[in-house]
């Protein structure tokens, strides 16, 4: 059975304190929850990772991730985290290839491989990200860009390995923006990436891969999008900075 996840990527906000406030914030509200059928996971700046990881840390359905890392296991690299240095602050999971690290780091294919593949290495879980822009919407080819961001970087992986990630769709037109892609637009990309996994490896591995959905996802919006049959999830930015928001969308299934 694939699991639910809430996943917020903090991006570049909050400084230390705001930060582990804002996880304790969140852990006192997520705990109210009786049936708890969800994940959740901060994404949260480096800074944060270690003291995060302890707070969580007792909690079963609360985890702790990177937003970033490098595929070297250590060396004159300056600025960059390795994946070693992540799992020992306490992370589980790792994002990779958000496209705001497409865009503005200019990471490749081949690189987000090599991401990918130091994170399994690590026993850290890859949140894989993917998305079109919007030119590629307009012009009808995102089902084709989506394939090919996923082949180039996933499809080395073996069938144990892909097991062990969860897959990210976030439209880049719908990043930051305030337009969310509709519930069919989302459906409709994510049963091609659950085609394509089924494709290359089998039905039975696609079907337990979480897919998630990221893109100016909000309370007032998550739940039509989590009621999709492809859709089990999100990867929440800006609304994972305001602790009722981000446990309202966790609780939104
Ligand atoms: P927003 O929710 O702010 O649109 O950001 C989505 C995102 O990029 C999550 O990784």
């Amino acid at each position: 059975m694939r699991k639910k996840i809430v996943a917020g990527n903090w991006k570049m906000h909050k400084n230390y304190k705001e930060g582990i406030d804002l996880i304790e914030s969140c852990i006192r509200l997520f705990e109210k929850e009786k049936n708890k059928t969800t994940e959740i996971i901060f994404c949260t700046p480096f800074i944060h990772l270690h003291k995060a990881s302890k707070l969580t840390d007792e909690h079963k359905h609360i985890h702790t991730g990177g937003q970033n890392c490098h595929w070297e296991e250590q060396g004159a690299f300056t600025g960059e985290t390795s994946c070693a240095m992540l799992k020992s602050c306490g992370a589980s999971f790792v994002i990779i290839g958000h496209s705001e690290r497409r865009m503005y780091f200019n990471e490749t294919h081949e690189q987000l491989a090599k991401k990918v593949d130091s994170a399994l290495k690590h026993n850290l879980i890859p949140i894989f990200c993917c998305g079109e822009p919007l030119e590629i919407r307009e012009a009808n080819t995102h089902l084709e860009l989506i394939s090919k961001q996923i082949r180039e970087s996933l499809f080395h992986l073996s069938k144990e390995q892909i097991s062990k990630t969860v897959i990210a769709y976030e439209p880049v037109w719908a990043i930051g923006t305030g337009k969310t892609a509709t519930t069919e637009q989302a459906q409709e990309m994510h049963a091609h990436i659950r085609k394509a996994l089924a494709h290359q490896y089998d039905l039975e591995t696609a079907t337990n891969i979480s897919i998630l959905y990221g893109g100016s996802c909000k309370p007032s919006n998550a739940k039509e999008l989590f009621s999709q049959p492809d859709v089990d999830g999100g990867l929440i930015g800006g609304a994972a900075l305001v602790a009722e928001d981000f446990i309202a969308i966790a609780n939104s299934f």
